[in-house]
């Protein structure tokens, strides 16, 4: 049976669409019929109709930063558990970092996930190892990755030190067109750190982690680019393409913003804990490993400009670095958890209650940040609302207010810090794959 919507705000911002309208789905998860307002919809028989009055459909949301952890760490999450994930935090499709066991450095795991993905109802795109078995010593095969369908590079979790191998992961990147992203951290300065450097890393008797371990790297990084860039023509293939992961600290933001005014290939992420807490949350978390990750949560003077970057433009996308890891590794002392937090299903929550319910952008610029932005980065195709078209759609409940229980996620790990926090704004459906999975308590 088709799905008529009606008197929802439909946006795509690869179309400049912010519009309220209607919009019919068949059965088979293809766009039937879609009208703008003043025009509407008259429903034929056999049509399911929802008036989503106040609700948003927007182009479906992308994460291109994820940890699925298969193989080797099936007992954290699988790619059928972070799809799940991804599903009920409203993301259409995820891009999955290489850091398994045996790592993504050769097409046989670039298959392996590909086919258990093929069935599960949101795009899995594979990021690939940007050093052979993550080293950091020697590139890996580019062009075996390249032809199996990576779609970036990345040794996230370790960045690669070694300023002749970052050299050559970006020439022989862009030789294959592929995007380098980049993990910043100066390893020789943050060795054995556990939250940002300073004020509470002192109170709470941690080991810090400067913030100038972060901007030393994409300094290093950005002088390769720019050199490797110097005398080719402005839209050669041949410039690198280099992104930060999880940008999380002033100074990097300040060089990335220089970058692009110089015109430079330069793009990066922020994950929503970045631009939602600081490292006084760790001091008042008392000493919990779910406020654990790396980048740390930073100072609220970084939180500040994480925020400006996201109104100005500097930052490009929001990507979770949804980061499972099992309760054992969390509950065992501050210094000694694990790094990282699950983020799909708290993106949207997160984003609306702290972007969008604040005025500092517009719902329009948050689906960019959340789907356009990071599809194009990755260069996976643009979204169409038009008849005939695929439904690769989001619903979204933008002033639902609702509360973090992790006892509750989809995601087969509950390591996160928003346990028991209030959002406003959520994620409520999607249409992906053919499929049209509606949250049944928002539409019953
Ligand atoms: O917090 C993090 N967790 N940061 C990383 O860079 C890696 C990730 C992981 O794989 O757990
Ligand atoms: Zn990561």
């Amino acid at each position: 049976m088709s799905t008529l919507f009606t008197n929802a705000r439909l946006i795509n911002p690869a179309e400049r669409l912010d519009s309220t309208g209607a919009i019919q789905l068949s059965d088979g998860g293809l766009i039937e019929a879609i009208a703008f307002e003043p025009q509407t919809l008259e429903a034929a028989m056999n049509v399911r109709v929802i008036d989503f009055t106040g609700g948003i459909i927007a182009s479906g949301l992308f994460d291109m930063h994820c940890h699925f952890r298969e193989p080797g760490f099936e007992y954290k999450e699988t790619i059928s558990s972070g799809a799940a994930s991804a599903v009920a935090g409203g993301f259409t499709g995820v891009a999955v970092m290489p850091n398994t066991e045996p790592c993504i450095d050769h097409p046989g795991i670039v298959h392996y996930i590909q086919h258990h993905a093929a069935s599960l109802p949101v795009d899995i795109e594979v990021i690939g190892a940007l050093t052979a078995a993550r080293k950091g010593e020697k590139i890996s095969g580019y062009a075996d990755l390249a032809a199996s369908g990576v779609k970036a590079l990345s040794d996230d979790g370790s960045p690669v030190m070694n300023s002749r191998v970052m050299r050559h992961a970006f020439e022989y990147a862009a030789a294959f067109g592929l995007l380098v992203i980049q993990h910043c951290e100066d390893t020789c300065l943050t060795d054995g750190g556990a939250m940002n450097e300073g004020y509470y890393s002192s109170l709470l008797g941690l080991r810090g982690i400067a913030s100038i371990s972060e901007s030393i790297v994409a300094s290093r990084d950005l002088s390769l680019v720019r050199y490797l860039a110097e005398g080719l023509p402005e839209h050669s293939p041949l410039r690198p393409r280099y992104h930060i992961a999880h940008i999380s600290t002033r100074e990097t933001l300040k060089l990335v913003r220089e970058a692009k005014a110089e015109g430079l290939q330069v793009s990066c992420e922020v994950a929503p804990h970045h631009f939602a807490l600081s490292d006084k949350d760790v001091f008042e978390s008392g000493y919990d490993g779910n406020f654990r990750m790396n980048p740390p949560l930073r100072s609220d003077r970084d939180r500040e400009a994480v925020l400006e970057a996201l109104a100005d433009g500097t930052i490009d996308c929001i990507a979770t670095d949804h980061a499972p890891h099992a309760e054992h590794e969390k509950d065992c002392g501050f210094a000694q958890a694990a790094f990282g937090i699950v983020g799909l299903e708290t993106a949207v929550g997160l984003t609306f209650t702290h972007l969008v319910e604040t005025h500092l952008v517009t719902p329009a610029r948050a689906i960019e940040l959340l789907s356009t932005a990071p599809r194009k980065l990755l260069q996976l195709p643009e979204i169409h609302f038009k008849v005939g078209a695929p439904a690769n759609l989001t619903f979204i409940d933008p002033k639902a207010a609702w509360t973090v229980d992790t006892s509750n996620l989809k995601s087969k790990s509950h390591n996160s810090p928003f346990h028991n926090v209030r959002l406003t704004g959520k994620p409520v459906g999607i249409a992906s794959k053919g499929r049209l999975i509606l949250d049944h308590a928002r539409f019953a």
